[in-house]
């Protein structure tokens, strides 16, 4: 287990695993999976309904591939620029990684560009949280959080964007004081 394995491990266990175990066996057909850093989410895709799995990151993690239940193909690239043509996939998952893309604007722009469609994007994010004092935290934290956690924004409301950018969300949720934003949107 790597160190991000470690830190996780509490958060994973109260929160993030129940929720990558109810929206990840959603994926099906030809999948993308963007920023899949250590392999959190593989052990929860169906094999059944995963044609292929490809796997983007601008970092690779050996220990991904630890993880890999199935044949998965491994790419480096970022979200901004997704190294695939229009319409590839059936499915986009993103977890935890839109907090710290340099454009999410764009990011979104891809994830929609890549998918078929009536393909679904599978989303699970930190947000800003609702609560007022919660939410003056984190933003007084955003001024240096970012540097010393890999980029990683806490004020950041992707669900918003993904609402208003060309998908209809179908299911949709928060746990953690509304600080965990999941969704499953089809794109339109
Ligand atoms: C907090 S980790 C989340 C890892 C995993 N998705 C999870 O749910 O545990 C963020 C991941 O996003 C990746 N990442 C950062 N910027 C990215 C970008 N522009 N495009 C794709 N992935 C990116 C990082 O390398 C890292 O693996």
């Amino acid at each position: 287990m790597n160190l991000y394995d470690t830190l996780m491990k509490p958060l994973e266990k109260n929160v993030l695993g129940g929720l990558r175990k109810m929206i990840i066996p959603a994926a099906s057909g030809n999948v993308l999976e963007l920023g899949y850093g250590t392999g959190a989410n593989f052990q929860y895709y169906n094999p059944a309904s995963v044609r292929s799995l490809s796997a983007l990151d601008p970092r690779s993690r050996p220990v991904a591939r630890t993880r890999a239940r199935f044949p998965i193909r491994f790419v480096q690239g970022q979200a901004e620029e997704i190294p695939f043509p229009d319409g590839r996939f059936d499915t986009v998952v993103e977890t935890l990684v839109f907090c710290s893309v340099r454009n999410l604007n764009r990011s979104v722009a891809e994830v929609l560009r890549v998918l078929k469609p009536g393909g679904i994007f599978i989303f699970l994010d930190h947000v800003k949280p609702p609560e007022k004092s919660l939410s003056a935290l984190f933003s007084a934290m955003d001024v240096f959080w970012p540097k010393i956690a890999g980029g990683c924004h806490l004020t950041r409301e992707p669900d918003r964007l993904i609402r208003s950018a060309g998908f209809r969300i179908e299911k949709s949720g928060t746990e953690g004081y509304g600080i965990f934003h999941w969704g499953i949107g089809r794109k339109i």
